[in-house]
Parts: structure tokens; C-alpha cells; sequence
């Protein structure tokens, strides 16, 4: 029977409790060490999962006292980098760090970097890969229930990176990890609009094209609809797939909608209702970690390189935006193309004062970013 494997988190907000819910859902992981800026959030941690962890105020402590298998990362978005790279040199098993994986390819590729050299494998948090329904459109879609993938249409908001970077990890899940050959999109910008301390735009478009052919649409914040899931629309069939089940429409089904709402490993749809998803992925994805870690499986779904290629589609919309043109990938911008646009003056917001859709998150007195100690190690220079 293999160890169980020790767990610390970095960050213990909202997400990481999705991170801890999992591990102590998949029962192969024991939680032992948190840290947080904040003692009140570590407390709230210990008490909704009846764990009992040493805290810490400063994570490279932790790191540093704690003899971890696995490391958990969720801070904001800034702090992904910083902390997944001083982790890694620190050489745990495995790092599962929240997504966008970092605030610029840079950034992220750095992320790659210093897990390969230290031997660490990295994850990264879209967990919608380990959604029964995304896993059967997937299938569907491989086996050729709909015919050729023409067109995978999808929504999303409250800017690109946090929340369509699930989107644009999504098409290459259903496309089985194709390659985006090129990205052409737009974004407008009138306010100084942040999320989570990451400077976002105030709607978007974007359009991707897959090696094999087919494309994606993105519409983010220009119509009233968000949701994570798409429409596909094939050659001989179209599915509709959300987090909770999918519709299939092909000549098997008779012309009609086919309803499939598929239960997960650890939790069935019909026992957890809402909490299906939350439950689910999480659980799921720290299963296939650890057996990522002992070796029974040769790769993870939610692997950095993957994740990395998100994030660069979502790049790609903003480069195009300050190009003028059709990006070719790779991307070969390193920096976040939206805040060179900004900081040129080239994208002045007209209406100033800079707000974050996300300071309700941020506890006490602070108004600003919450990612003390994140940022210094990881400035351009
Ligand atoms: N995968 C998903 O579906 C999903 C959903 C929600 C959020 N997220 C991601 O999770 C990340 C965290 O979001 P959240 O909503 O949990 O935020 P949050 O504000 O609830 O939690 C962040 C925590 O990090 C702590 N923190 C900040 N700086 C720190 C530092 N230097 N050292 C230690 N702790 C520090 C804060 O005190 C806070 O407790 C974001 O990147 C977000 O995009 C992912």
C-alpha cells in the first residue's frame, strides 16, 4: 500500500478549499500545513473540514519546515508564479497551483521552468477536464458522434483570463488537446477595470482555429450570457454541453435533443444536485494526481503545458487587439499585451479610477491587491 501524501496550501481562500475538499474526497492525501496572510482564513479552513494543520504566516516557512509531497497554491493570480517557482525549489512530489496558471506566458513559462529543473510535476486548477459531461462530449466528439467539429461557440466574462481560460482549455479537452494554429480578436477597455488584481478589459471577442479545422468562437461580456460549457456544432450533429450534462443532437437520436447527465467516480448527480460539479471535479482531479505521483498513470489532464496553452489563447486575443492582426502561435510576446496597451497609452481608460471586480474577496482593511510577498521575485526587469 503506497504512503499517503502530505499536503501544505498556499493561499486559503475560496479556491483552495475546493483544492482541500478534493484531496480529502479522493482519501489518498492527508492536509498537514496552511498558509495565509491571514490567520482567520486558516482557522476557517481547519473548522469546515475538521482538519487540524500547523499555520503559517509566510509560505517559504512553510515550505521550508514542512517536509511536503504535495504543495497547493491559491492565491490570486499574481502570486501563481512567485509561489509555484520558490515550491518547486523546494522539490515536492507535485505543485497544484489555481488557475489563470500566471498574469502573463511569461511568467508561466518561468512556471514550466523551475518545476522541470526541480523534477516537480505541475497541475494546474481546470478541473472541468475531470467533469463527467465534459469527458463525454469529448468522447462523442472522438468517436465522431456530431462529424467534423465546424464550430464550438462559448460565452464568458468578467474578463478573460480567470474565467475564459476554463473556455479556452475546454476546446483543446473536447478537441483532444489540439493546437490552436491562430488566434484574431478585440477588446474594448473604457474603464481601468481589474480582477483580482489583474488588469482586465471591459468586454471581448475572440476567434480560434484548431489544427484539425475546427473553430471557436468566444463572446466575453458583449451579451447577457455566461456560462462555462459551449455549443458545438458538427458536420452530422450538435451537443450542448454545461457542467452538469450534455445534449446530444445527431441521426442517432432521431432528430431529437438526448439528454445525458452522467455520474462521476465519487459522487452520483442525483445525491449532490449543484455541489455536483464542485465535488466532483475537485475529487477527481486529485485522484489523478496521485496517480500521477505514484506512477500508475503517465500524465495528468490538467498539466501545466496544457494549462500554459490557455492561457496563451487568451494572450493571443489581447495581442491581436494591440497588433492589429491575426496571431500566429506561439505567441511570442511575453509580456501581458493588455498591459502594454495600457501602460503605452496607447489603451487610456476614459473613464479613470482603477476598481477590482474582486475586492469583496479581500479581507480587513485592505482595498488593493491581496498578494503581499507574491510579487517581489517575480518583477521584469
Ligand atoms: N478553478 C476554478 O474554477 C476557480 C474558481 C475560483 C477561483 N479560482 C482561482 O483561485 C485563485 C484564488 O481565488 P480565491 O477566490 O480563492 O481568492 P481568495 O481571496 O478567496 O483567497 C486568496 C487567499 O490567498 C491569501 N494570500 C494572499 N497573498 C498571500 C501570500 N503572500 N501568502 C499566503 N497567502 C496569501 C489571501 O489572504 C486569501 O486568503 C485565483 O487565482 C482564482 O482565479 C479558480
Amino acid at each position: 500500500m503506497t504512503d499517503r501524501l502530505r499536503v501544505g496550501v498556499i493561499g486559503c481562500g475560496g479556491m483552495s478549499r475546493n483544492h482541500v475538499a478534493g484531496y480529502l474526497n479522493s482519501g489518498r492525501y492527508d492536509v498537514v500545513a496552511l498558509a495565509d496572510l491571514n490567520d482567520g482564513a486558516m482557522r476557517e479552513m481547519d473548522a469546515q473540514f475538521d482538519i487540524n494543520t500547523t499555520h503559517y504566516d509566510d509560505g517559504r516557512r512553510m515550505l521550508e519546515e514542512e517536509q511536503l509531497d504535495v504543495v497547493s497554491i491559491g492565491t490570486w493570480h499574481t502570486g501563481h508564479a512567485p509561489w509555484t517557482i520558490a515550491a518547486a525549489a523546494y522539490q515536492p512530489k507535485a505543485i497544484l497551483c489555481e488557475k489563470p496558471m500566471a498574469d502573463t506566458i511569461g511568467h508561466a513559462e518561468q512556471m514550466l521552468v523551475a518545476c522541470k529543473r526541480n523534477g516537480v510535476k505541475l497541475v494546474i486548477g481546470h478541473q472541468r477536464r475531470f467533469l463527467p459531461a465534459y469527458a463525454l462530449a469529448k468522447d462523442l466528439i472522438a468517436d465522431g458522434a456530431i462529424g467534423d467539429v465546424q464550430l464550438i461557440l462559448s460565452f464568458g466574462g468578467q474578463g478573460l483570463p480567470n474565467y475564459s481560460s476554463h473556455q479556452t482549455d475546454m476546446y483543446r479537452y473536447f478537441l483532444s488537446d489540439d493546437e490552436c494554429e491562430w488566434v484574431m480578436g478585440n477588446i474594448e477597455r473604457k474603464t481601468d477595470q481589474y480582477e483580482r488584481a489583474t488588469r482586465i478589459e471591459d468586454c471581448a471577442v475572440g476567434v480560434f482555429q484548431f489544427a484539425s479545422g475546427p473553430r471557436a468562437l468566444l463572446l466575453s461580456d458583449v451579451t447577457p450570457i455566461i456560462y462555462q460549457g459551449a455549443q458545438i456544432f458538427g458536420s452530422e450533429g450538435t451537443i450542448n454541453v454545461d457542467t452538469n450534462g450534455l445534449l446530444l443532437l445527431n441521426a442517432s437520436t432521431g432528430g431529437a435533443w438526448k439528454e445525458h447527465k452522467p455520474d462521476g467516480k465519487f459522487f452520483r448527480v442525483a445525491d449532490e444536485g449543484d455541489r455536483f460539479e464542485w465535488l466532483e471535479a475537485g475529487a477527481a482531479q486529485a485522484d489523478e494526481l496521485a496517480d500521477w505521483i505514484e506512477g500508475k498513470v503517465e500524465t495528468h489532464r490538467g498539466r501545466g503545458e496544457n494549462a500554459f496553452k490557455a492561457l496563451e489563447m487568451i494572450h493571443a486575443i489581447y495581442e491581436s487587439a494591440r497588433c492589429h492582426e491575426k496571431v500566429i502561435m506561439p505567441m511570442r510576446t511575453r509580456l501581458n499585451p493588455l498591459d502594454i496597451m495600457v501602460e503605452s497609452g496607447h489603451l487610456a481608460p476614459e473613464r479613470p479610477g482603477a476598481y477590482d471586480i474582486r475586492a469583496f474577496l479581500l479581507r480587513g482593511e485592505r482595498m488593493h491587491a491581496d498578494t503581499e510577498n507574491t510579487k517581489a521575485d517575480n518583477q521584469e526587469t
